[in-house]
């Protein structure tokens, strides 16, 4: 199942190439992904394919007997949890993904704890996963790991998928694929995701969900985006360029109270004070603008849905989490469904989904 052709490029090749002309090596032959990297590589047909997939491995897995199939599914199989970068929900999601498909796990959490800490590098420590798994998860501070990672496994002696589960501020496609999936499902019954505007909120710049996020959502039809954020957090330029290259409607805003009501989705973010160049560099701005109460509740449409990938801080007051329109615990369970039907459909189990689910709901 591994793309043929990325064993005939090398790695200086591959990487001087657009993120766009890259998307084509990382699929199978059915157009499936084999190596999960950036959101870039997700079309509306493949979103709509994926988002399909978990809803049908949703309703399969509200029975025993169904618990029973999927658990099957994928027994056959084991994956590594790689998780170099402190991890909640993506950890733990991708493992109760894995154990709903009866895919094998072993992890590391900290590098401390293997080999990596005698000096072995990366890339060696991925080329032993390799030996003893079928698929590596990884989340990594580094940009472009995943990917170099992705492309040295192409060309091992037993190659392996590889699916970013979140490297430095730059992409989380699979938090985008979960966001996506809990838009779609929020407004399917209001004519579908399409015609919305979509306002992120925070830490815009360093914030890798938004980045993939905000690539995902022009897949679907005029979506508008606006981005509120304080000076020094405001979303970057490189983001802005693909959203004018698309002809996506947008703009950048610091008056969060005044785009409140035009928002059919509020997608709010920590300060990711990680990245700060001096320590306490993002304790001097301002963001207690940009946070989300019960005073802005007031302000949201009443059809409007309030989102946040979490772990958060102060951005969203606890008053507001009984409100139906915050979504965020339901947004990180989605996470868990999404990325079940991810990795169902890397190892080619989407047919026999489709089938059970013909025959039994
Ligand atoms: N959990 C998300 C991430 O890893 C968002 C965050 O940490 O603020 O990017
Ligand atoms: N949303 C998200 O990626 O959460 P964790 O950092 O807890 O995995």
């Amino acid at each position: 199942m591994r793309p043929r052709r990325l064993l005939d490029i090398s790695w200086g090749e591959f990487d001087a190439m657009s993120v766009e002309q890259k998307a084509p090596y990382l699929v199978q032959s059915d157009g499936t992904p084999y190596h999960t990297l950036f959101a870039q590589q997700f079309d509306l047909a493949l979103l709509e394919r994926l988002t399909h997939l978990a809803t049908e491995i949703r309703g399969i897995a509200k029975t025993r007997a169904g618990m029973g199939f999927l658990r099957e599914l994928v027994c056959h199989k084991r994956a590594m949890l790689y998780f170099s970068q402190p991890s909640s929900r993506t950890f733990l999601s991708f493992l109760s993904a894995c154990q709903i498909l009866g895919v094998q796990t072993g992890e590391v959490r900290d590098t401390s704890t293997s080999s990596e800490f005698k000096g072995e590098s990366r890339e060696d420590s991925v080329r032993t996963f390799s030996s003893y798994f079928d698929m590596i998860i990884m989340r990594t501070p580094e940009k472009g790991l995943a990917e170099h990672t992705a492309w040295a496994m192409s060309n091992s002696e037993r190659p392996i998928p590889i699916i970013n589960a979140g490297s430095g501020q730059d992409q989380h496609p699979t938090q985008a694929l979960l966001d996506v999936y809990t838009l779609v499902r929020s407004f399917e019954h209001l004519g579908g995701l399409r015609n919305r505007t979509v306002v992120f909120v925070g830490d815009l710049a360093r914030g890798r969900t938004v980045r993939s996020l905000s690539r995902l959502l022009t897949n679907y039809p005029n979506i508008r985006q606006i981005f509120v954020a304080p000076a020094p957090l405001q979303i970057g330029e490189d983001v802005l360029d693909n959203l004018r290259n698309k002809g996506v409607t947008h703009y950048c805003s610091d008056d969060f109270q005044a785009v409140i009501p035009e928002a059919d989705a509020i997608y709010m973010t920590r300060v990711q004070d990680e990245w700060d160049k001096q320590k306490g560099d993002s304790a001097r701005i301002d963001i207690a603008r940009f946070h989300f109460g019960l005073e802005q509740l007031k302000l949201l449409r009443p059809h409007a849905i309030l989102m946040h990938p979490l772990p958060r801080r102060e951005e969203i007051s606890t008053a507001v989490d009984h409100d139906p329109r915050a979504m965020y615990w339901r947004q990180m369970r989605n996470g868990m469904w999404i990325r079940t039907a991810l990795i169902a459909m890397t190892f080619g189990c989407d047919k026999r989904i489709h089938e059970y689910h013909r025959q039994n709901l």
